[in-house]
Protein backbone atom coordinates (compact mmCIF):
# COMPACT_ATOMS: atom_id res chain seq x y z
CA UNK A 1 0.00 0.00 0.00
CA UNK A 2 1.41 3.41 -0.73
CA UNK A 3 1.53 6.60 1.03
CA UNK A 4 -1.50 8.25 1.03
CA UNK A 5 -0.74 11.50 -1.27
CA UNK A 6 -4.04 13.14 -0.10
CA UNK A 7 -3.73 13.72 3.71
CA UNK A 8 -5.68 15.79 6.17
CA UNK A 9 -5.69 19.44 5.74
CA UNK A 10 -2.48 20.43 7.96
CA UNK A 11 -3.45 23.95 7.82
CA UNK A 12 -5.30 23.45 11.07
CA UNK A 13 -3.33 22.40 13.74
CA UNK A 14 -0.30 24.67 13.33
CA UNK A 15 -1.12 27.30 14.68
CA UNK A 16 -1.90 25.87 17.61
CA UNK A 17 1.24 23.77 17.83
CA UNK A 18 2.75 27.90 18.45
CA UNK A 19 -0.03 28.24 21.23
CA UNK A 20 -0.98 24.85 22.51
CA UNK A 21 2.25 24.28 24.69
CA UNK A 22 3.89 23.20 21.48
CA UNK A 23 2.15 19.42 21.52
CA UNK A 24 -1.15 19.09 19.07
CA UNK A 25 -3.05 15.48 18.90
CA UNK A 26 -4.80 14.63 15.47
CA UNK A 27 -7.53 12.02 15.96
CA UNK A 28 -8.27 9.95 12.80
CA UNK A 29 -5.34 11.19 10.91
CA UNK A 30 -4.64 8.55 8.10
CA UNK A 31 -6.98 7.20 5.96
CA UNK A 32 -8.05 4.18 7.94
CA UNK A 33 -7.01 1.61 5.40
CA UNK A 34 -3.28 2.97 5.52
CA UNK A 35 -3.33 3.03 9.44
CA UNK A 36 -4.34 -0.61 9.48
CA UNK A 37 -1.86 -1.50 7.00
CA UNK A 38 0.59 0.20 9.22
CA UNK A 39 -0.27 -2.18 11.89
CA UNK A 40 -0.42 -4.72 10.18
CA UNK A 41 2.90 -4.10 9.22
CA UNK A 42 4.44 -3.87 12.54
CA UNK A 43 2.44 -7.14 13.57
CA UNK A 44 4.50 -8.76 10.66
CA UNK A 45 7.74 -7.70 11.66
CA UNK A 46 7.01 -8.77 15.56
CA UNK A 47 6.02 -12.49 13.56
CA UNK A 48 9.19 -12.88 12.03
CA UNK A 49 11.68 -11.27 15.15
CA UNK A 50 12.06 -8.14 13.18
CA UNK A 51 12.46 -5.87 16.34
CA UNK A 52 15.29 -5.52 18.47
CA UNK A 53 15.13 -4.80 21.96
CA UNK A 54 15.40 -0.72 22.82
CA UNK A 55 18.61 -0.11 23.36
CA UNK A 56 19.87 3.79 24.40
CA UNK A 57 23.89 4.09 24.38
CA UNK A 58 24.41 6.86 26.70
CA UNK A 59 28.00 8.95 27.03
CA UNK A 60 29.78 8.70 30.74
CA UNK A 61 33.40 9.85 31.46
CA UNK A 62 34.15 5.91 31.67
CA UNK A 63 32.98 5.48 28.30
CA UNK A 64 29.63 4.61 26.83
CA UNK A 65 27.01 2.76 28.96
CA UNK A 66 24.69 1.07 27.49
CA UNK A 67 20.98 0.39 28.94
CA UNK A 68 18.23 -2.04 28.10
CA UNK A 69 14.48 -0.58 28.71
CA UNK A 70 12.68 -4.02 29.21
CA UNK A 71 9.93 -5.08 27.25
CA UNK A 72 10.36 -2.39 24.27
CA UNK A 73 11.44 -3.69 20.91
CA UNK A 74 11.64 -1.36 18.00
CA UNK A 75 12.92 -1.03 14.06
CA UNK A 76 14.35 1.77 12.35
CA UNK A 77 14.02 1.72 9.16
CA UNK A 78 17.25 3.89 7.92
CA UNK A 79 18.05 -0.37 8.95
CA UNK A 80 18.49 -2.22 5.99
CA UNK A 81 17.30 -5.48 7.25
CA UNK A 82 14.01 -3.54 8.67
CA UNK A 83 13.52 -2.28 5.01
CA UNK A 84 13.91 -5.77 3.34
CA UNK A 85 10.83 -7.35 6.35
CA UNK A 86 8.66 -4.02 6.35
CA UNK A 87 8.15 -2.42 2.71
CA UNK A 88 5.38 -0.56 3.89
CA UNK A 89 7.51 1.69 6.40
CA UNK A 90 10.80 1.95 4.02
CA UNK A 91 8.16 3.19 1.01
CA UNK A 92 7.11 5.46 3.86
CA UNK A 93 10.83 6.83 4.60
CA UNK A 94 11.11 7.01 1.08
CA UNK A 95 8.08 8.74 -0.02
CA UNK A 96 7.69 11.18 2.65
CA UNK A 97 9.49 14.18 0.69
CA UNK A 98 5.66 15.84 0.32
CA UNK A 99 4.61 15.45 3.41
CA UNK A 100 7.70 16.57 5.27
CA UNK A 101 7.71 19.91 2.60
CA UNK A 102 4.39 20.29 3.61
CA UNK A 103 5.01 20.85 7.01
CA UNK A 104 8.27 22.84 6.33
CA UNK A 105 6.04 25.37 4.47
CA UNK A 106 3.56 25.52 6.70
CA UNK A 107 5.83 25.68 9.95
CA UNK A 108 8.16 28.18 9.16
CA UNK A 109 9.05 29.17 12.39
CA UNK A 110 10.00 25.50 13.24
CA UNK A 111 13.28 25.59 10.18
CA UNK A 112 11.99 22.22 9.33
CA UNK A 113 14.51 20.65 6.72
CA UNK A 114 12.09 20.64 4.27
CA UNK A 115 12.88 17.40 2.27
CA UNK A 116 15.29 14.39 1.92
CA UNK A 117 15.68 10.80 3.66
CA UNK A 118 18.73 11.98 5.77
CA UNK A 119 16.18 14.41 7.54
CA UNK A 120 13.92 11.92 8.68
CA UNK A 121 13.80 9.36 10.82
CA UNK A 122 10.78 5.84 10.66
CA UNK A 123 10.86 4.12 13.76
CA UNK A 124 8.63 1.69 15.13
CA UNK A 125 7.68 0.62 18.70
CA UNK A 126 6.31 -2.57 19.76
CA UNK A 127 5.76 -2.91 23.62
CA UNK A 128 4.52 -6.29 25.04
CA UNK A 129 4.01 -7.77 28.58
CA UNK A 130 5.05 -4.17 30.15
CA UNK A 131 7.38 -1.41 28.79
CA UNK A 132 7.87 2.22 29.66
CA UNK A 133 10.16 5.18 28.88
CA UNK A 134 11.56 7.51 31.69
CA UNK A 135 11.37 11.33 31.37
CA UNK A 136 13.38 12.34 28.40
CA UNK A 137 13.64 15.12 25.16
CA UNK A 138 13.92 13.91 22.17
CA UNK A 139 16.32 16.02 21.18
CA UNK A 140 18.65 16.00 24.03
CA UNK A 141 21.44 18.31 22.82
CA UNK A 142 23.99 18.28 20.18
CA UNK A 143 24.58 16.23 17.46
CA UNK A 144 21.31 15.08 17.86
CA UNK A 145 18.99 17.12 15.07
CA UNK A 146 15.12 16.87 15.85
CA UNK A 147 12.87 19.39 15.32
CA UNK A 148 9.87 17.52 15.43
CA UNK A 149 8.22 14.26 16.84
CA UNK A 150 5.15 12.68 15.40
CA UNK A 151 3.84 9.81 17.07
CA UNK A 152 1.13 7.37 15.22
CA UNK A 153 -0.31 5.06 17.80
CA UNK A 154 -1.95 1.61 16.11
CA UNK A 155 -3.73 0.15 19.32
CA UNK A 156 -7.63 -0.24 17.83
CA UNK A 157 -8.26 -2.43 21.43
CA UNK A 158 -7.08 0.39 24.00
CA UNK A 159 -8.94 1.12 26.80
CA UNK A 160 -8.45 2.96 30.24
CA UNK A 161 -6.41 0.71 32.28
CA UNK A 162 -4.03 -0.83 29.39
CA UNK A 163 -1.03 1.61 30.00
CA UNK A 164 1.30 3.12 27.46
CA UNK A 165 -0.10 6.47 27.76
CA UNK A 166 2.11 9.07 27.15
CA UNK A 167 2.79 12.30 29.56
CA UNK A 168 3.90 15.60 28.41
CA UNK A 169 5.36 18.47 30.75
CA UNK A 170 5.69 21.33 29.29
CA UNK A 171 8.70 23.28 31.36
CA UNK A 172 6.84 24.51 34.59
CA UNK A 173 2.90 23.74 33.99
CA UNK A 174 0.46 21.09 34.13
CA UNK A 175 1.19 17.30 32.96
CA UNK A 176 -0.83 15.73 29.84
CA UNK A 177 -1.65 12.38 29.51
CA UNK A 178 -2.10 10.99 25.90
CA UNK A 179 -3.95 7.67 25.27
CA UNK A 180 -2.49 5.64 22.50
CA UNK A 181 -5.49 4.91 20.47
CA UNK A 182 -5.67 4.04 17.16
CA UNK A 183 -5.03 6.55 14.34
CA UNK A 184 -4.20 9.07 17.10
CA UNK A 185 -1.14 11.48 15.51
CA UNK A 186 0.36 13.44 18.46
CA UNK A 187 2.97 16.04 17.27
CA UNK A 188 5.46 17.77 19.51
CA UNK A 189 8.52 19.76 19.73
CA UNK A 190 11.68 17.33 19.83
CA UNK A 191 13.78 19.65 21.69
CA UNK A 192 11.52 21.40 24.57
CA UNK A 193 8.91 19.38 25.45
CA UNK A 194 9.84 17.05 28.35
CA UNK A 195 8.18 13.56 28.15
CA UNK A 196 7.81 9.90 29.33
CA UNK A 197 5.79 6.87 28.64
CA UNK A 198 3.74 5.35 31.46
CA UNK A 199 3.99 1.25 31.97
CA UNK A 200 1.94 -0.40 29.16
CA UNK A 201 0.19 -3.48 30.62
CA UNK A 202 -1.34 -4.39 27.34
CA UNK A 203 0.41 -4.37 23.82
CA UNK A 204 1.09 -1.09 22.30
CA UNK A 205 1.92 -0.09 18.95
CA UNK A 206 3.08 3.10 18.22
CA UNK A 207 5.16 4.73 14.35
CA UNK A 208 7.10 7.49 15.07
CA UNK A 209 8.41 9.86 12.78
CA UNK A 210 11.25 12.70 13.58
CA UNK A 211 11.76 15.25 11.36
CA UNK A 212 15.14 17.70 11.76
CA UNK A 213 15.33 21.24 11.65
CA UNK A 214 17.83 23.49 9.96
CA UNK A 215 18.63 25.27 12.71
CA UNK A 216 18.45 22.77 16.10
CA UNK A 217 20.67 23.23 19.08
CA UNK A 218 22.43 26.37 18.13
CA UNK A 219 24.55 27.84 21.06
CA UNK A 220 22.06 29.90 22.52
CA UNK A 221 19.29 27.36 22.84
CA UNK A 222 22.23 24.76 24.33
CA UNK A 223 24.42 27.00 26.42
CA UNK A 224 22.58 28.57 29.80
CA UNK A 225 24.65 31.92 30.98
CA UNK A 226 24.95 34.04 33.57
CA UNK A 227 22.08 36.29 32.38
CA UNK A 228 19.85 33.69 32.33
CA UNK A 229 20.24 32.80 36.41
CA UNK A 230 17.49 35.10 37.04
CA UNK A 231 13.64 35.09 37.44
CA UNK A 232 13.17 37.44 34.34
CA UNK A 233 14.57 35.06 32.30
CA UNK A 234 11.85 31.95 33.54
CA UNK A 235 9.76 33.17 30.32
CA UNK A 236 12.11 32.11 27.98
CA UNK A 237 13.06 28.78 29.45
CA UNK A 238 9.75 27.54 29.07
CA UNK A 239 9.46 28.34 25.49
CA UNK A 240 12.77 27.45 24.70
CA UNK A 241 15.32 24.15 24.38
CA UNK A 242 17.05 26.07 26.97
CA UNK A 243 15.17 24.71 29.67
CA UNK A 244 17.04 20.83 29.14
CA UNK A 245 20.17 22.58 30.51
CA UNK A 246 18.37 22.39 33.72
CA UNK A 247 15.39 20.02 33.37
CA UNK A 248 16.99 17.25 35.39
CA UNK A 249 17.97 19.47 38.08
CA UNK A 250 14.39 20.84 38.28
CA UNK A 251 12.45 17.43 38.09
CA UNK A 252 15.49 15.47 39.62
CA UNK A 253 12.31 13.63 41.93
CA UNK A 254 10.29 13.16 38.94
CA UNK A 255 13.13 11.47 36.75
CA UNK A 256 13.79 8.78 39.50
CA UNK A 257 10.86 7.98 39.76
CA UNK A 258 10.38 7.44 36.11
CA UNK A 259 13.68 5.43 35.87
CA UNK A 260 12.20 2.64 38.49
CA UNK A 261 9.04 2.30 36.48
CA UNK A 262 10.83 1.62 33.03
CA UNK A 263 14.04 -0.09 34.02
CA UNK A 264 12.38 -1.98 37.20
CA UNK A 265 12.65 -1.69 41.27
CA UNK A 266 15.77 -3.49 41.28
CA UNK A 267 17.89 -3.96 38.07
CA UNK A 268 21.49 -3.21 37.46
CA UNK A 269 20.36 -1.21 34.79
CA UNK A 270 18.33 1.01 37.04
CA UNK A 271 21.22 1.42 39.31
CA UNK A 272 23.83 2.35 36.56
CA UNK A 273 20.63 4.38 35.29
CA UNK A 274 20.30 6.23 38.82
CA UNK A 275 23.78 6.85 39.19
CA UNK A 276 24.06 8.58 36.07
CA UNK A 277 21.37 10.71 36.57
CA UNK A 278 22.19 12.06 39.92
CA UNK A 279 26.29 12.77 38.98
CA UNK A 280 24.43 14.75 36.37
CA UNK A 281 22.46 16.56 38.83
CA UNK A 282 25.60 16.85 41.03
CA UNK A 283 27.60 18.39 38.41
CA UNK A 284 24.78 21.08 37.93
CA UNK A 285 24.45 21.64 41.61
CA UNK A 286 27.60 22.49 42.32
CA UNK A 287 27.61 25.71 40.66
CA UNK A 288 25.87 28.52 43.50
CA UNK A 289 24.21 30.34 41.49
CA UNK A 290 22.93 27.58 39.27
CA UNK A 291 21.85 25.88 42.70
CA UNK A 292 19.96 29.25 43.86
CA UNK A 293 18.03 29.32 40.20
CA UNK A 294 17.20 25.71 40.52
CA UNK A 295 15.52 26.32 43.68
CA UNK A 296 13.33 29.41 42.20
CA UNK A 297 12.48 27.36 39.40
CA UNK A 298 11.60 23.87 41.42
CA UNK A 299 9.58 26.45 43.80
CA UNK A 300 7.50 27.33 40.58
CA UNK A 301 6.20 23.86 40.05
CA UNK A 302 3.24 24.14 40.09
CA UNK A 303 3.25 20.40 41.36
FE1 LIG B 1 10.29 10.29 23.23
Amino acid sequence: MCLPSALKPLSLFFSLLQVNNGYVIIDDFWPAEYAQAMRDAILALHKVDGLAPNRVSLATSAGPLVLTKPHVFEADMHDKTAQALCPLFADFLDNADAFQTALAQRLPALKLVPAGRQSRTVKLQFNEGGGAFPWHYDNPSRPNARRLTILTYLNPDWAPGDGGELELLPFLGEPTRIEPRMNRVLLFLADELLHKVIPAVQRRMVFTLWLDGEATNTDDVVHLKVKHLNPDAIPLLTGSPLQRSVSRAVYSDLYEESLRACFGADSADLRKALALHRAHVKALLQNQALADFVAELKSRRPF
